[in-house]
């Protein structure tokens, strides 16, 4: 049977995901980086991913995002592709409970794989335990029962156990966990260093080739 893919970009497509975790930043590069190495992007950015990125980034302040955003999707793509410089059509913008949403199911077989960035401790819980509310949850619980890629890069300091544990169930179910902890062997002068270092880190986790962060080299 023939299938119905929009286009060829979407055929290879990963899903980003934004929570409500400090570090939005994070997710934008990571976004942008899929981008330019030519992939497709279903981005996702929760409710309380909302509530941070307004605070951190100062974006989408004038914008109602507490209830449906179905009717806001093209004006959060818009002040995304603006603040970050990326294409308009490489991205498609999903609500978080858009349960109806192709990549809800196996059957999206132009996903490759899916970055949780940052990744909160309540939506670490919820994946761990299945409990699949939203789309997030969802397309995440789909990773893990079709053996896809399902990179989590959880934020929070310190971790208490219950964090600890989750992060170990998810991990024994086949997710990477990716936490987003810079090195400092790269010598970073900025911020950009550190959030390039990061986004290098995913991108080599998923198998794109990249050179967007020093790599330790060793010692001859
Ligand atoms: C400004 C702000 C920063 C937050 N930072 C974190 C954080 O770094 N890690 C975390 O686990 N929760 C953090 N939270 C709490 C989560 O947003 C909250 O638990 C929320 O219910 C998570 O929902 P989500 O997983 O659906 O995004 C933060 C909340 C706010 C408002």
């Amino acid at each position: 049977m023939e299938e119905n893919f929009q286009s060829e970009t979407e055929r290879l497509s990963y899903i980003v995901a934004i929570t409500g975790a400090s570090g939005a930043i994070f997710g934008f590069s990571l976004l942008k980086a899929l981008i330019n190495h030519s992939y497709f992007v279903y981005l996702i950015i929760s409710k309380a991913g909302f509530k941070v990125i307004k605070d951190e980034l100062r974006m989408f302040v004038n914008l109602d995002t507490s209830g449906n955003l179905i009717n806001l999707s093209d004006k959060i793509k818009d002040e995304i592709v603006n603040k970050f410089e990326i294409y308009n059509d490489r991205f498609a913008f999903l609500d978080e409970m858009f349960l109806e949403a192709k990549i809800a199911s196996g059957s999206a077989k132009q996903v490759k794989g899916m970055v949780i960035i940052p990744c909160s401790m309540g939506s670490v819980s919820r994946i761990a335990c299945g409990n699949s509310g939203n789309l997030i949850e969802r397309a995440s619980d789909v990773m893990l029962k079709e053996r896809k890629k399902l990179i989590i890069c959880p934020r929070e300091t310190p971790f208490n156990d219950i964090h600890l544990k989750n992060m170990l169930s998810l991990t024994n179910s086949g997710a990477v966990i990716l936490p987003p902890i810079p090195a400092f062997y790269n010598k970073p002068q900025s911020i950009d260093d550190v959030i390039s270092f990061i986004t290098g880190k995913i991108l080599d986790n998923l198998g794109v080739e990249n050179d967007i962060y020093m790599r330790w080299k060793g010692y001859d």
